[in-house]
């Protein structure tokens, strides 16, 4: 159960960084999706280390292998078990780990509970994992594709550090143009300066990220331990560094009057027409047909070059420098792997509102 989400789509996870593989094991698919590795290929692309200067150097080809569920390129129904060998384990860039907690990390709440960790690259806590959640969230792209294509879902970074996006100059087209996934050209530019000297100093920032939903019916999601947006805000809070998740307005909502925040509901040419989207396309955990928007905040990368103060397992006082290939800023990596967790929440949801209603939304209007 702990290394599982979905209710009927359930991706199941396992691997650790520096194991000879990792991967998913996708179960509930729903039979004759079509499926070929390179599908799912094109997303980890995406996600894979050493892209531009701003992310890790490390050379991970991650390259996916479908083991099972799929015959003659389309889903049988049965568990699609994906792999994605590691290729670039470096145990020597981590050996001083092993008997120091590296502050920010899981080093020390992993031994913690458990007495006993794989200290090579952070072990399962390392973020590696989420390329099994992208490989996955591949599997649930192409089941959307067949069951409900109008749904599109993007993600993009709003913020690094103190640098947010102007929304006066959001353009869907760039977010494909910079190296930051971020729909603000000038935004880029900013922050192309900024990492670029945080990186050559050896330090980190934190950033936010959104992803929207668009085109998803309304009825998604269930009263009340099946809410929408309680499985969007877990899965997205389960993402490696992951501190805050936001639906809609979010915690600027606190900030809001009644009169502003409810979103006014007008009749269209083609049904129910919102003035506004502070709900962020949920309302009683059930989707309105509006775009899905969830947000969230990852913290600055813990590894920096600056000395820190920690303790050993035997209690000592000691200082740590986590050298090794490190992304200054998470949050460029966690766009395609939030997107991956959207998909597979949205695909999971949809399921099961078809078990449970059948197509589409039931109740009429007009
Ligand atoms: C895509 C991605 C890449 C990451 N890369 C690094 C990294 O290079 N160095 C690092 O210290 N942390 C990195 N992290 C964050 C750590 O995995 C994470 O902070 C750590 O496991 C502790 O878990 P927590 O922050 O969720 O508490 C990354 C996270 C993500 C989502």
């Amino acid at each position: 159960m702990m290394n599982s989400f979905g209710h009927i789509f359930r991706v199941t996870t396992w691997g650790e960084s520096h194991g000879p593989a990792l991967g998913a094991t996708v179960d509930g698919v729903p039979p004759g999706v079509c499926l070929e590795a390179e599908m799912l290929q094109h997303w980890l692309d995406r996600r894979k280390p050493g892209q531009n200067r701003f992310t890790t150097q490390r050379r991970e080809a991650d390259e996916v292998r479908i083991l099972s569920g799929v015959y003659e390129g389309e889903t049988t129904g049965t568990p699609v078990q994906l792999m994605i060998e590691n290729t670039d384990q470096r145990s020597k860039d981590y050996g001083d780990i092993a008997e120091k907690f590296r502050p920010g990390h899981a080093d020390i709440s992993y031994w913690l509970k458990y007495g006993i960790r794989d200290p090579r690259g952070g072990g399962r806590s390392s973020a590696r994992e989420t390329a099994a959640r992208v490989a996955a969230g591949g599997v649930a792209r192409e089941a959307l594709k067949a069951l409900a294509p109008g749904i599109e879902i993007r993600g993009y970074m709003t913020r690094m550090g103190a640098h947010e996006i102007d929304r006066a100059r959001f353009d869907w087209d760039e977010i494909e143009r910079n190296p930051f996934w971020t729909p603000d050209a000038k935004a880029a530019e900013t922050w192309a300066d900024y990492l670029g000297a945080l990186r050559k100093a050896g330090s980190s920032v934190g950033a936010v990220i959104e992803v929207v939903v668009r085109g998803a019916p309304a009825g998604l999601g269930a009263p009340i331990y099946a809410k929408l947006d309680t499985d969007l805000a877990a899965a997205m809070m389960s993402i490696n560094a992951v501190k805050g998740v936001e639906i809609g307005e979010g915690m600027r909502a606190a900030e809001l009057t009644g009169e502003n925040n409810a979103d006014e509901i007008t009749m269209g040419p083609d049904g129910p027409e919102f003035s506004s989207n502070h709900a962020g396309g949920i309302l009683g955990g059930i989707s309105t047909g509006q775009d899905i928007v969830v947000r969230f905040a990852v913290k600055p990368t813990s590894s920096i070059l600056t000395p820190r103060k920690t303790i050993t397992k035997a209690g000592e006082p000691a200082e740590i420098v986590t050298k090794g290939r490190h992304d200054p800023c998470v949050g460029i990596r966690a766009v395609p792997v939030g997107e991956a967790m959207a998909a597979c929440v949205v695909l999971d949801h949809l399921l099961l509102h078809r078990a449970q209603v059948g197509e589409g939304p039931r109740g009429r209007i007009g």
